[in-house]
C-alpha cells in the first residue's frame, strides 16, 4: 500500500500564524507538523509516499523532508495543489502514483498517538474503503457517521446536529477505484471536493469499514485552541517517555 500525505490549504483557521507559512510547517512542540502523520505512516509500514503541497512555502517541504531517507521512507514525491479545490480534489493530484494499489490517506495537520498499523493490516484483506473514528465532544467540527447496527449507514461533513459523537478522523483508506469515484464528485457548498462525500459513497455502497482509535487523536488545524492542546499533549508526552516511539522513532534520525 502507498501513502498519501495532504499538505496543502490556507490554513485560515488559524491566521495570522498561517498568513505566510503552511501551517503544516508550524511546531508541534518540537517538530514541524508534517513530521507526526511521516511518522505514523512509516510506523504503519508504510514507505512509498506522496506529498501533496500548496498555499504559502511550498517549497519549503523539499528543504525539510527531502528525498524522506531519514525517516525510513523509500520514496517521497511531492506534488503541488494550485487551489483550495478540497481534499477529494488533493487526492487526485496522486491517481498517477498510486496506480493500481489500495492508499492510505493521512492528513497533514493530524497527530496520532497510537498505532494504524492493524487497521492498515485489515484494510489489505478489505474492498471499498476505511476510515477510522473517534468520539469526541465536538463533531459538529468534524466529518461523522450515522452508524447502525455496527454499519456506517452515512457520513456527513460537519453537521450541525450531529447523528452520533464520533468524528471521522483524518486517516483514510481506499481501493484504487477511489480516483474513479472522485472523478464524478461535485463541489459542496463551499465550493471544495469533500473527503465525507467519498466515504458517504462508499457507506452508500455497503463498502466503509471503520475502527475505533484507540490512542489519543488531535486535528492541530481546527483553531488556535486545538493546536495549543495538541502542543501541550504532544509536550507532556514526550516528557513522560522519550523512548515512545510514536513521537520519536523516526524523528530520533530526522534531524533531532
Ligand atoms: C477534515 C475533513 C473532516 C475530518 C477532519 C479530520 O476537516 O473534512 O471530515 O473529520 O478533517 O481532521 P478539516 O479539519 O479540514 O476542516
Amino acid at each position: 500500500m502507498k501513502g498519501i500525505i495532504l499538505g496543502g490549504g490556507l490554513g485560515t483557521r488559524l491566521y495570522p500564524m498561517t498568513k505566510i507559512t503552511n501551517k503544516h510547517l508550524l511546531p508541534v512542540y518540537d517538530m514541524p507538523m508534517i513530521y507526526y502523520p511521516i511518522f505514523t505512516l512509516v510506523e504503519a509500514g508504510i514507505n512509498e509516499i506522496i506529498l501533496v503541497t500548496g498555499g504559502n512555502s511550498a517549497g519549503e517541504f523539499l528543504r525539510l523532508l527531502g528525498d524522506g531517507r531519514q525517516f525510513g521512507i523509500k520514496t517521497l514525491s511531492y506534488t503541488y495543489q494550485e487551489k483550495e479545490g478540497g481534499i477529494a480534489q488533493a487526492m487526485m493530484l496522486c491517481s498517477e502514483f498510486i496506480g493500481k494499489e489500495k492508499c492510505v490517506v493521512i492528513l497533514g495537520d493530524n497527530i496520532l498517538d497510537g498505532s494504524i498499523k492493524n487497521a492498515v493490516k485489515d484494510f489489505q484483506k478489505e474492498k471499498g474503503a476505511k476510515i477510522i473514528l473517534k468520539e469526541v465532544q465536538n463533531p459538529s467540527d468534524y466529518g461523522v457517521p450515522v452508524i447502525e447496527g455496527n454499519k456506517i449507514k452515512e457520513v456527513i461533513e460537519k453537521p450541525k446536529n450531529p447523528p452520533s459523537n464520533y468524528a471521522v478522523i483524518g486517516v483514510y483508506m481506499y481501493n484504487p477505484d477511489v480516483f474513479e469515484m472522485v472523478k464524478t464528485l461535485k463541489p459542496s457548498a463551499r465550493g471544495e471536493l469533500e473527503i465525507s462525500d467519498v466515504n458517504d459513497w462508499y457507506a452508500k455502497q455497503g463498502q466503509l469499514t471503520y475502527e475505533i482509535f484507540k490512542g489519543w487523536w488531535g486535528d492541530a488545524g481546527v483553531s488556535v485552541d486545538t493546536l495549543l492542546e495538541v502542543n501541550n499533549y504532544v509536550a507532556k508526552r514526550k516528557k513522560e517517555n522519550p523512548d515512545y516511539w510514536c513521537f520519536r522513532n523516526a524523528g530520533q534520525s530526522a534531524g533531532k
